[in-house]
């Protein structure tokens, strides 16, 4: 069982994937770092490291805590800068027949315009994905994912560039409605949406009685995170039309099928990574082998095929 079967063989967007599993941003750095260690041509994709605009140092240490079935960061998006990276990085990505994907934030819409237009002169990318998990300091620090209006007039901003590659937004699980989040970038024009980031959490050291991260709130992500983010995929992909890229604690190919049963057209491999470097292409593994036991032709035939209802 492969990787590369031509059972997994599937397109997101119009772009043919190798498999439907891709690395996550933040997770596997710019792609490059882990080319001695796992087969990047066996991944179906890779979404660097968030990019902004400027390099960016992020925040002060401690920046991670293990938690049960789970982890917490709070990196402050550290990053390159999308020059840099451009320069530096994806030279080396070109070569590769994995796909990779440009993970774009920034602070205002101006910031994430600037990064894609940068983008937009380089080769070597299949598409952006626009993380938009981040505060709108010109706005009051309103999240830009927490607000389907504000939401809206970024990737219609980001639209109107008419980029030349598929944009995916990537949705935050802290809102109260992710149908309607998912709906409004849709409707402004997202080519596929991809959720989830991490839950926003608090440990606390009971002794110093100061929380563990040293930005106070971490993002809280991994296996402990899986039935919250396989419940969001399932209701974003039952409010839109657009594919559904789906994420949140995946660590084994069964657990990629869930998300694709739920609706997912993909999936992404996060803080799996962490403790296996080689997971994103392990989990693709394991999937084909979970297709052949089921007697599964092609990946594709089992998205959204959830029998929500009891017969
Ligand atoms: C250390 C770390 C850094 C991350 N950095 C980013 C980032 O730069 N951009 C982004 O969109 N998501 C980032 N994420 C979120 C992950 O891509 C993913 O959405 C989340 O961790 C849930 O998936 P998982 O449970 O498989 O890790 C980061 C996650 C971790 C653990």
């Amino acid at each position: 069982m492969s990787a590369t079967s031509p059972r997994l063989a599937c397109t997101l967007c119009g772009i043919p994937l190798l498999n439907p599993v891709l690395a996550a941003s933040g997770t596997f750095a710019y792609g490059g770092e882990f080319a001695s260690i796992v087969d990047l041509n066996s991944a179906g994709g890779i979404v660097v490291k968030g990019l902004s605009a400027a390099p960016i140092e992020g925040n002060r240490p401690p920046r991670i805590w293990e938690t049960h079935g789970g982890m917490m960061n709070s990196i402050g998006l550290q990053n390159i800068g999308v020059r840099a990276f451009v320069r530096e990085k994806l030279p080396g990505l070109r070569g590769l027949r994995t796909k990779v994907f440009a993970n774009v934030f920034g602070y205002a819409p101006e910031d994430y315009l600037e990064v894609i237009r940068v983008l937009e002169d380089a080769e070597g990318l299949a598409g952006y994905e626009l993380n938009v998990s981040c505060p709108n300091t010109k706005h009051g620090g309103m999240f830009f994912s927490s607000d389907p209006a504000l939401l809206s007039s970024l990737v219609t901003a980001v639209k109107k560039l008419r980029p030349k590659r598929p944009l995916i937004v990537k949705l935050s699980p802290n809102v109260a409605s992710i149908a309607v989040i998912a709906k409004a970038a849709e409707d402004a024009g997202a080519d596929a949406v991809s959720l989830v980031n991490t839950f926003v959490a608090l440990a606390v050291d009971a002794r110093t009685r100061r929380p563990r991260i040293g930005a106070g709130f971490g993002g809280l992500s991994g296996p402990a995170i899986k039935p919250i983010a396989l419940r969001m995929v399932y209701e974003a992909a039952q409010a839109v039309k657009i594919p559904v890229i789906g994420l949140g604690g995946i660590a084994s190919g069964e657990d990629a099928a869930e998300f694709l049963v739920a609706g997912a057209s993909a999936v992404e491999v996060g803080t799996a990574s962490f403790w296996d470097p080689r997971a994103v292409v392990r989990i693709a593994d394991e999937l084909d082998s979970f297709l052949a036991k089921e007697g599964v032709a092609a990946v594709s035939s089992l998205v959204g095929t959830l029998r929500f209802q009891r017969d």
